[in-house]
C-alpha cells in the first residue's frame, strides 16, 4: 500500500517536473529583441575600482579576484590535491586498435583504503610519434567504453543514467558515443586522447551530495557542501586536475600540452578546470551554454534560474541569489574565458543550440579579448559574429556550425587545427 502511494507520488511528481520543465522552456527567450539590456562588469576594473593597465596588476591581483568571485559566487570552492592520491596502471597494451595506438587504463584512488570513489583514466596514445604526446582529455557523459567500440575498454562500474539496467552500464553501450570521440583521427593528427566517465567522479543527480566525491573532504560533522563549496561542476573540474597530475608523471605524455575539452555541462566543466588550473595549455568548450561560456546577463534560451531549479547540484549554493537578479552577480561568463589568458582558449557553438545561446557564447569570448590584448596578445579576431562555419582564431577562437548540440568531426577537426596552432604537433 505504502509502495503504491509512494509511487503515485512519484509518478505525480514527475509529470510536474517535466511539466513545469517544458512550460519553462516553452518561455524561454529566443527572441533577440526581448534580450534585456545589460551592464557587462569590466574583468580590468578590480574590486576597489582600480582599473589594471599593466600585465603584472593582472597576474597578481585582478586575475585572483575574478578567480575568487567565480569560487564564491559560482561554481564553489574546491579541495587541491589529496594527499593520499596514488595511480594505478590497469591495463596496458602498447598494440591497440591494430597496432596504431597505446591504450591504458589508470585508476585514481583519492585515498590511501583504495575505496570508492575512484575514477579510471582511459588513455590512447599514438604509436606513431617521437616523443611524449600532447593530449586532449575531455570527460564523457555514458562511461568509458561508450567512446569506442575497443572491447577491452574496461565497463565502468559507477552509476549510469541507463534505468534500463538499474543504473550499471552494460555492453550494450560499448561505442555508442563513439561519432563525439573521433579517436583514430586524433592519433593520426598526432594527439594523445585521455578521458574519464564523469560519473566516476560526481554521479550526475541531486543526492544531497551524499554520493561521489564530496564526502571525503566533509569536516566532521558536516554533510553537504557549505554555500559557496564545489557542487558537481567544481568536483568534476577537480577530477580533471587529478588526471593532470597523473599526465605529469607518465613520460609518455608530454604534460605541458595538454588541452581540456568537454561538451555542454561537460563544457562548463572544461571551462571552470581551466580557469581554476593554469596547467591546461589549451581550454574547449564545445556548446557550453548558461554557467559555461554565455553570458547569463542575456538571459537568452537557459537562464541562471531555470538551471539552478532543474540542476539544484551543479552549481554551489550561493549562485541561487542571482536567480532573479542576474545583474547582481560579481561576474558574467566573459570572465571566465578571461581567466584563461593568455592561454589560448576555443568556445564553439551550433547553430541550432539556441538553448545554449550562440551569440551569448560569442559576445562572451569577445568580452575576454581584452584582457589578452593587455597581455599582449591577439585575442579574438572578429568584430561581428563570424558566418557559419567560419571559425576565427587568434588566442581566442570561436566558431559556429551548422547543427544541432552535439560534438562532431568538424569541431574537433578545428580544435586540432587550433592545437596545431598553438603547440606545434609534429602530424
Ligand atoms: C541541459 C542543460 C544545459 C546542459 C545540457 C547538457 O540541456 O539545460 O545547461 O548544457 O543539458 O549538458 O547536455
Amino acid at each position: 500500500m505504502f509502495a503504491r502511494q509512494h509511487l503515485i507520488c512519484m509518478t505525480v511528481f514527475a509529470a510536474v517536473l517535466v511539466f513545469a520543465c517544458r512550460a519553462d522552456a516553452q518561455e524561454a527567450n529566443y527572441d533577440e529583441a526581448k534580450v534585456p539590456k545589460y551592464a557587462l562588469p569590466d574583468p580590468l576594473v578590480c574590486l576597489d575600482g582600480t582599473k589594471v593597465t599593466d600585465a603584472a596588476t593582472w597576474s597578481q591581483k585582478r586575475r585572483s579576484e575574478i578567480l575568487r568571485l567565480f569560487e564564491e559566487h559560482v561554481y564553489g570552492r574546491s579541495p587541491g590535491r589529496p594527499e593520499q592520491m596514488t595511480f594505478m596502471t590497469t591495463s596496458l597494451s602498447r598494440n591497440a586498435l591494430a597496432g596504431k595506438a597505446t591504450r591504458k587504463e589508470v585508476t585514481v584512488f583519492f585515498n590511501e583504503s583504495r575505496q570508492d570513489p575512484n575514477m579510471t583514466i582511459l588513455v590512447y596514445l599514438p604509436n606513431e610519434r617521437s616523443g611524449p604526446a600532447p593530449l586532449f582529455v575531455g570527460l564523457n557523459f555514458g562511461g568509458n567504453h561508450t567512446i569506442h567500440a575497443d572491447p577491452a575498454i574496461t565497463i565502468t562500474r559507477s552509476w549510469t543514467r541507463d534505468a534500463d539496467s538499474n543504473h550499471k552500464a552494460t555492453e550494450a553501450g560499448r561505442g555508442k558515443a563513439a561519432s563525439r570521440w573521433p579517436v583514430e583521427r586524433i592519433l593520426e593528427r598526432g594527439y594523445g586522447l585521455a578521458t574519464i566517465y564523469y560519473g566516476d567522479i560526481d554521479p550526475d543527480f541531486d543526492d544531497g551530495f551524499k554520493n561521489g566525491i564530496h564526502p571525503l573532504f566533509y569536516k566532521p560533522g558536516q554533510t553537504q557542501p557549505g554555500p559557496d563549496e564545489w557542487g558537481s561542476i567544481g568536483a568534476w573540474a577537480w577530477g580533471l586536475s587529478r588526471a593532470m597530475d597523473y599526465f605529469e608523471t607518465d613520460p609518455d605524455i608530454d604534460q605541458k600540452h595538454v588541452a581540456v575539452m568537454g561538451h555542454s555541462r561537460l563544457g562548463k566543466t572544461s571551462l571552470w578546470a581551466g580557469a581554476s588550473d593554469e596547467r591546461f595549455a589549451i581550454v574547449i568548450s564545445n556548446n557550453s551554454g548558461c554557467g559555461g561560456a554565455a553570458l547569463s546577463r542575456r538571459e537568452f534560451g537557459e537562464t541562471v534560474k531555470r538551471i539552478n531549479t532543474v540542476f539544484p547540484h551543479w552549481f554551489c549554493d550561493n549562485f541561487t541569489r542571482y536567480n532573479d537578479n542576474v545583474n547582481a552577480c560579481p561576474v558574467d561568463q566573459h570572465m571566465l574565458i578571461a581567466l584563461m589568458a593568455p592561454r589560448p582558449v576555443y568556445v564553439a557553438s551550433a547553430e541550432e543550440d539556441r538553448w545554449a545561446d550562440p551569440r551569448g557564447e560569442f559576445l562572451a569570448a569577445q568580452g575576454a579579448d581584452p584582457v589578452y590584448r593587455l597581455l599582449g596578445k591577439e585575442g579574438l579576431p572578429a568584430d561581428e559574429m563570424p558566418q557559419v562555419s567560419r571559425p576565427v582564431m587568434g588566442m581566442i577562437a570561436y566558431h559556429i556550425r551548422p547543427g544541432k548540440h552535439d560534438v562532431t568531426d568538424y569541431d574537433w577537426e578545428r580544435y586540432m587545427d587550433f592545437a596545431d596552432k598553438h603547440f606545434k604537433a609534429v602530424k
